[in-house]
């Protein structure tokens, strides 16, 4: 076991763990953080993605003992009121159906907007191609991505504030509006933990 200070969502963070510890378990078992999700634990499907400085990755494939001083950020640190325009564009257009992939969706599709405040299709498409929804609900991302990008853009808070709210299940949309929330059990059979 060794002693670690992980700078998370701004704060840091002391564990001891054994250097290999893969981050997603840090966050989940160690700090509480169970908005991170566990699907295939193979680096395959994107549940587990947190942004690394910034960067989507795969949490479930980094060992404790690599991060150093960078700077981690999960779905719980997106926005402190939850309302990143994605987080507000998923509930008008109701994105989620389970609801289990989509804080890793969340997470990838803030990266890109950073780097493409109006992405196109293919953009979106190139940038969300490795994160996984078993509910198939890809075009309804493209679609948030798309008014993601609207209501962040000028004079747009108007228009999300009048978008339609609350068609969405309770217990799938409590993975985007309560990322601390771990009440989801997956999409079919897959992981739980
Ligand atoms: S759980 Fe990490 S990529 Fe699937
Ligand atoms: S909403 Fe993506 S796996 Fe169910």
């Amino acid at each position: 076991m060794s002693q670690y200070t992980l700078h998370i969502n701004g704060q840091p963070h002391k564990v001891n763990l054994a250097p290999d510890t893969p981050l997603l378990w840090v966050l989940r078992d160690a700090l509480n953080l169970v908005g991170t999700k566990y699907g295939c634990g193979i680096g395959s499907c994107g549940a587990c993605t947190v942004h690394l400085n910034g960067v989507p990755t795969r949490s479930c494939q980094l060992p404790v003992s690599t991060i150093g001083q960078q700077k981690i950020t999960t779905i719980e640190g997106l926005d402190a009121t939850a309302s990143h325009p994605l987080q507000r564009a998923w509930q008008e257009l109701d994105v989620p159906q389970c609801g289990y992939c989509q804080a890793g969706q969340i997470m990838s599709a803030a990266a890109l907007l950073k780097a493409h405040p109006k992405p196109t299709d293919a953009q979106i498409d190139a940038a969300m191609g490795g994160n996984l929804c078993r509910c198939a609900t890809y075009l309804r991302i493209r679609a948030g991505i798309h008014r993601a990008a609207a209501l962040a853009g000028p004079g747009a808070v108007a228009l999300g504030q009048s978008g339609q709210a609350g068609l969405i299940s309770d217990q799938a949309f409590a993975q985007i509006s309560d990322p601390t929330s771990d009440s989801t059990s997956g999409p079919t059979s897959g992981p739980t933990a």
